[in-house]
């Protein structure tokens, strides 16, 4: 364990511990200016924010976040440049192949969410294998949006509810949140009372569009390869200075 990973290893003393987010969601933007305010090509800084990514699953997992949501790749994404699309697509199964051990070790579950069945085969066989090999484990739920988009995500719900309408199954009227939430992709994920969004901009971006109904927004300026320990602890602490009412007074 390096020096960055002893800092703050217990949750600061000025947060209170039953009043943490149970799921937090993170949009993780500016690898790219990250890169270029360094002189280096865009993939280093999706190089170094594999390891901003790793740090926040620790710190969840030291302070005692339950679920961590990670936008990985947008189903908009593809528009970039493909060497940039295939890096991204390395980078994503060589890290699965490179931590799954240490995750099954920390107890991770990981899941993905999104359109998965265009992903490249190779990465969807790494990306079967580390869900099946973390299903059963009990420590942070660590959820990787890949291919995703929140629009496309509720079609598809639209979808499969309408061919249940159409043969007979349910009654149109019987539609509602709870039947809706089960047809979303992955049932099991609660929504986010808390989204991160790094780099100063002001967009949802088609992230998990149904689920972030009531979560708290916070917005840092840093790039995400500096999102740290530090910055984790302002996000928490904003967070805690919130009144989240829910529509209530
Ligand atoms: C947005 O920054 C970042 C991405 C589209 C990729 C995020 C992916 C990672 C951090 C790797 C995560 C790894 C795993 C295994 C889940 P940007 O490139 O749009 O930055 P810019 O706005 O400065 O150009």
């Amino acid at each position: 364990m390096t020096a960055k990973h002893t800092i703050l290893q217990k949750l600061p003393s000025d947060l209170a511990p039953d009043r943490l987010p149970q799921h937090v969601a993170v949009i993780m933007d500016g690898n790219g200016r990250w890169a270029k305010r360094r002189g280096l090509p865009r993939i280093e800084g999706h190089r170094q924010g594999v390891d901003a990514l790793k740090e926040l699953v620790r710190c969840c997992h030291d302070w005692g976040v339950k679920a961590l949501t990670a936008y990985a790749f947008s189903t908009e994404n593809w528009k970039r440049p493909h060497e940039e699309v295939d890096f991204l697509m390395m980078l994503f199964e060589r890290v699965l192949i490179r931590e799954l051990e240490e995750m099954v070790r920390e107890n991770v579950r990981i899941q993905f969410v999104g359109n998965l069945a265009v992903l490249p085969r190779s990465l969807q066989s790494q990306i079967d294998r580390a869900t099946v090999a973390t299903e059963h484990n009990g420590g942070i739920l660590f959820t990787i949006a890949a291919n995703y988009g929140g629009r496309q995500e509720i079609l598809q719900a639209c979808r499969a509810i309408a061919t249940k309408v159409e043969q007979g199954h349910i009654q149109a009227d019987e539609i509602d949140e709870e039947l809706f939430s089960q047809h979303r992709y992955t049932a099991n994920l609660g929504d986010p009372d808390l989204l991160i969004r790094t780099s100063g901009e002001l967009r949802l971006s088609n992230f998990l569009l149904w689920q972030m109904a009531y979560a708290e927004i916070y917005i840092t300026e840093a790039f995400w390869p500096d999102f740290s320990r530090a910055e984790f602890h302002r996000a928490l602490s904003a967070y805690q200075k919130r009144d989240r009412r829910f529509g209530k007074v």
